[in-house]
This record gives C-alpha cells, sequence and structure tokens, in this order.
C-alpha cells in the first residue's frame, strides 16, 4: 500500500514523468518478463523502474535500474539490494553505454518532453549495434517508436489488467 500511496504522490507532483496514477499490475509484469525471455539474452536496462513494479517480474535477469527519482531508487535499492540502482536521468546513462544491451522502458513517451531526446540516441545506440532490442509497453493506441528505424516492430500483447490496459511492445 505505502508503494501505491507513494506513488500517487510523485503522480499528482509531476503527472507528465510519472504517467500513470499506480504502477503497473503484476499482469503487465509477467507479460514483459515474457517478451524478454522471448528475445535474445542480453544485459537489461530498466529506465523508469518506479516502485519496482516491473522490476518485480524482471529482476532475476540482474537488470542494472535507472530512476530519476531519489524517493524512488531509495526504495528499489532497499528491494533490490542485488540489483545496481543509479539515481539519474536515463538520456545520461544511455549516453554511457559501450556494451550491447536490451533496454526495458517503463518512462511515459505520450505528450513528454523527454521523448524529443530519447529518439536520437535510440537511433543512435540501435544504429551502433549497441541497442539489441527494446521491449516497452504504452497506454496509446500508435506505435510509441515509430520514429526509430528498428528492423522489426510488434505489438506483441495487449494486457487489460492493468491501469490503464496498455500494449507491450517489441522492438529488435
Ligand atoms: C510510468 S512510471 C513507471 C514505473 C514502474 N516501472 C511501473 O511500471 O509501475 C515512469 C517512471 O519513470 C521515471 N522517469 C521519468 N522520467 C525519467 C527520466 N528522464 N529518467 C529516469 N527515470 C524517469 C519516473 O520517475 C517514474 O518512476
Amino acid at each position: 500500500m505505502h508503494k501505491k500511496i507513494l506513488f500517487l504522490k510523485k503522480y499528482l507532483k509531476d503527472p507528465q514523468s510519472i504517467g500513470s496514477v499506480i504502477p503497473s499490475s503484476k499482469f503487465l509484469g509477467k507479460a514483459i518478463f515474457k517478451s524478454i525471455k522471448e528475445l535474445d539474452q542480453a544485459n537489461i536496462i530498466e529506465i523508469g523502474a518506479g516502485t519496482g513494479a516491473i522490476t518485480k517480474h524482471i529482476s532475476s535477469l540482474n537488470p542494472l535500474l535507472v530512476e530519476i527519482d531519489q524517493e524512488f531508487c531509495d526504495l528499489l535499492r532497499q528491494n533490490y539490494p542485488h540489483l545496481k540502482t543509479v539515481n539519474s536521468c536515463a538520456l545520461e546513462q544511455l549516453k554511457k553505454v559501450d556494451e550491447r544491451f536490451g533496454l526495458v522502458l517503463s518512462i511515459p513517451l505520450i505528450n513528454n518532453p523527454f521523448k524529443l531526446s530519447f529518439i536520437p540516441i535510440i537511433s543512435t545506440l540501435y544504429g551502433q549495434g549497441l541497442l539489441k532490442w527494446c521491449v516497452m509497453y504504452t497506454y496509446g493506441l500508435n506505435d510509441p517508436l515509430g520514429e526509430v528505424n528498428f528492423q522489426s516492430k510488434v505489438r506483441r500483447r495487449f494486457i487489460m489488467k492493468n491501469i490503464p490496459p496498455a500494449s507491450v511492445w517489441v522492438y529488435s
């Protein structure tokens, strides 16, 4: 319950960056895990880990967690002491990547200025062969990474049991 209240508090403070009123459901977390398991193995970076609603389901894959909010980072470190958590803007962290990785993206892109800087960085990393794949969810109907020239892109799953319902997109 504490996580839900904290999440709602953060949402009321900054709705654009948080994107939803409650953390993702276990159904969405499981769908993300399943989607990752269908892809090539890679070091994983999860950006926008929040209270760890997705992390909980992928923690066995040892993701590097990146989260901009200090209080969320404290919670992540407490709950996932075996994982490395970086308190930073995802853009800064992505600029430092120098080995192949898979990306789990939880940062809302709809009406978020973050997207403007994120798309060119992702395009460059994919072009360099460093970004192997990306798994993300969206509450919208459209392809959220339509501007990036991925070889393969598919709306892999639709999860009704989430608030709001969400599509899982897989890019590789
Ligand atoms: C929709 S919430 C997702 C939280 C959690 N992964 C879930 O699914 O419930 C988006 C998260 O992204 C974080 N975030 C937003 N902008 C960010 C940025 N530029 N860099 C890193 N994290 C960011 C927010 O603080 C928030 O925790």
